[in-house]
């Protein structure tokens, strides 16, 4: 597997460069102010250890590599984490030194061997942050690609109904502590972090209807309402955690 490729250009301003130059910023205070707290992490691993094959995991949007050591804990080897910011990488590889960790925009495509992973998982809503029509369904794409026959992807993403409900157009709402969000246009939020100089950035909300037809090609395909169990309800929760099998064939 390739490590560390440099970041492929991208406009100023749009997508995984400006993400990066986000967290880049985020990332001195990720972990104490962001990151799900160490309970939750174990239980997603837990649910995660359960759920998909063993073998080798690809954690896309690995972040500061919070899941990296729980997830080898749990069995899964290799574990490799790859993110666009080169700050939160920097985090991971501290965290884990031993961990392929690769920098690359997972809007452009992954930089890694087709057939090469039984697992892809994708949490904290990394994937919020893709934000143009066509960056989900290239990444599923490539996410096929680069997963075993049989393999499985797990999303963990925002319920569509998670965003508090508009007042005015345009409006800041408060999203949760010391975050504000105030909706683009439809199915796009501009997120804002008051503690951090009002830093902003555009994050995407999947919702059902794209999930229909971006997984199209997959074997299977459910959702959860997180990682203790229950069933999903469409119309309301904070978090859907997507589950899609590739085939056999
Ligand atoms: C909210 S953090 C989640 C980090 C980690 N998954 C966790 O559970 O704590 C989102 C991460 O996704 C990364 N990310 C966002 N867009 C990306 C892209 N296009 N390519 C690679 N990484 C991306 C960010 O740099 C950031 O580290």
């Amino acid at each position: 597997m390739p490590l560390e490729k440099p970041l492929p250009s991208a406009r100023p301003g749009q997508g995984a460069q400006s993400t990066a130059a986000f967290y880049d910023q985020v990332a001195p205070v990720y972990d104490q102010q962001f990151a799900h707290p160490p309970a939750y992490t174990f239980q997603q691993a837990r649910w995660l250890a359960r759920v998909c094959p063993p073998g080798p995991l690809l954690d896309l949007g690995c972040g500061s590599g919070r899941m990296l050591g729980p997830l080898s804990e749990a069995g899964f080897a290799p574990v490799a984490g790859l993110d666009c910011s080169p700050s939160m990488l920097g985090l991971a590889r501290r965290a884990c030194p031993d961990a392929p960790l690769v920098l690359a925009d997972a809007s452009q495509g992954l930089p890694l061997r087709s057939a090469s992973f039984a697992s892809i998982v994708s949490l904290h809503s990394s994937l919020i942050h893709l934000t143009r029509p066509g960056d989900p369904p290239r990444l599923l794409a490539e996410a096929l690609r680069v997963l075993r026959p049989g393999g499985l992807l797990v999303l963990e993403l925002p319920h569509p109904h998670s965003y508090p409900p508009e007042a005015a157009p345009g409006r800041w709402r408060d999203f949760s502590e010391g975050i504000r969000c105030r909706r683009v246009e439809h199915g796009l939020e501009e997120l804002r972090l008051d503690e951090l100089g009002g830093l902003t950035t555009r994050v995407r909300l999947w919702e059902l209807d794209d999930l229909r037809r971006w997984f199209q090609g997959w074997a299977r395909v459910e959702v959860h309402p997180g990682f203790a169990g229950g069933r999903f309800d469409p119309r309301q929760g904070s978090i859907m955690v997507v589950v899609a099998g590739k085939g056999r064939g």
